[in-house]
């Protein structure tokens, strides 16, 4: 048995990736990693970002509302000082952009291609900053356009992350048309607490983004829709907390997964969905992810 992924020529030793923004150095130091198919750093942009005012992470029950704001020290910062220790956690490293136009993009990424690593995913979709973020992820002619200048600038593999929308093929096409390698979905979905004490919302930056269990299975119907509507490998991301969740994905068709909030939560969430997936495939003698959609494939009734 297998679990090997290949992306445009990019071996991943199984599908499971740490997502974006919800690992730090705790879990590169405590937790297995090289164990994983990769990494996806958090979104860095071209300047340094102070973020959104606390309170940024507010737990609801089943998921979390975060406002981080893509806090983060600047892709000169990223470069020198973060991105040589992530690099040697012995898995393939994936770095994640978030720009305010098109040319903070391209300049990312070609900072970008001059180092180690595999892939670049581009955040289309941060629901937490007023510029950039969801207000290209909702348009397809801004995602053709994203996506085809960095596919002229780098070779590395391009992931396109998107927002949390159904009926997504629009989305999905402008991304393939671009030239991305893969779909990534879903990023966090928008959402509001409000406090009956102060009259005001829950989280600093006013309104947040929803991750966790909660939103697991809006996260596999727009992994459904993307599915039908591109050959591009899909990555689903979305409230996996367990082996189990993770099989669900794979089973729709996704052909990776990312763990975020599972991974917040408790360090090894990753490492034990690596062992959880090898111990079923194993069980039902299943010999890789092909043989698996090919046996269980999914139908919807
Ligand atoms: C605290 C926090 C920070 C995040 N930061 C980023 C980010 O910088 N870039 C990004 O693309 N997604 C970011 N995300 C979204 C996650 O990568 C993921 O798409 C989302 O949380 C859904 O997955 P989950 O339910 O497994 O957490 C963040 C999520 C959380 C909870």
């Amino acid at each position: 048995m297998d679990l090997l992924v290949k992306i445009r020529g990019i071996t991943f030793k199984n599908p499971v990736l740490l997502a974006s923004g919800c690992f730090g150095r705790d879990t590169l130091k405590f937790t297995n990693v090289s164990a994983l198919g990769g990494v996806i750093t958090k979104s860095v942009t071209l300047k340094p970002r102070e973020g959104n005012p606390p309170p940024r992470i507010f737990e609801i029950p089943c998921g979390v509302i975060n406002s981080i704001g893509l806090a983060n020290s600047g892709i000169d910062k990223f470069l020198s000082d973060e991105l040589p220790e992530i690099l040697s956690c012995g898995t393939n490293v994936i770095a994640s952009i978030a720009g305010e136009d098109m040319a903070e993009y391209v300049e990312l990424a070609r900072m970008l291609e001059q180092t180690e690593v595999v892939g670049i995913e581009v955040n289309l979709s941060c629901p937490n900053v007023k510029k950039g973020g969801l207000e290209f992820g909702k348009h397809p002619d801004s995602i053709r356009k994203i996506i085809k200048s960095i596919r002229n600038t780098v070779s590395k593999i391009i992931i396109a992350k998107l927002p949390p929308l159904f009926e997504n093929k629009k989305i999905v096409s402008a991304a393939e048309d671009g030239g991305a390698d893969a779909i990534a979905l879903i990023n966090t979905i928008p959402a509001l607490a409000v406090s009956i004490d102060t009259g005001k919302s829950e989280i600093g930056g006013g309104k947040g983004g929803l991750s966790g269990p909660a939103i697991k299975p809006v996260a596999l119907h727009c992994v459904y829709d993307a599915i039908k509507n591109t050959n591009l490998p899909v990555i689903g991301i979305g409230g996996i907390m367990t082996a189990r969740d993770a099989l669900e994905f794979l089973l729709l068709g996704a052909s990776m997964v990312e763990i975020g909030t599972g991974v917040l939560v408790d360090t090894d969430t990753a490492t034990n969905i690596v062992k959880g997936i090898k111990e079923y495939f194993s069980k039902e003698e299943i010999e890789n992810i092909p043989s698996f959609w090919k046996r269980r494939g999914f139908t919807m009734s």
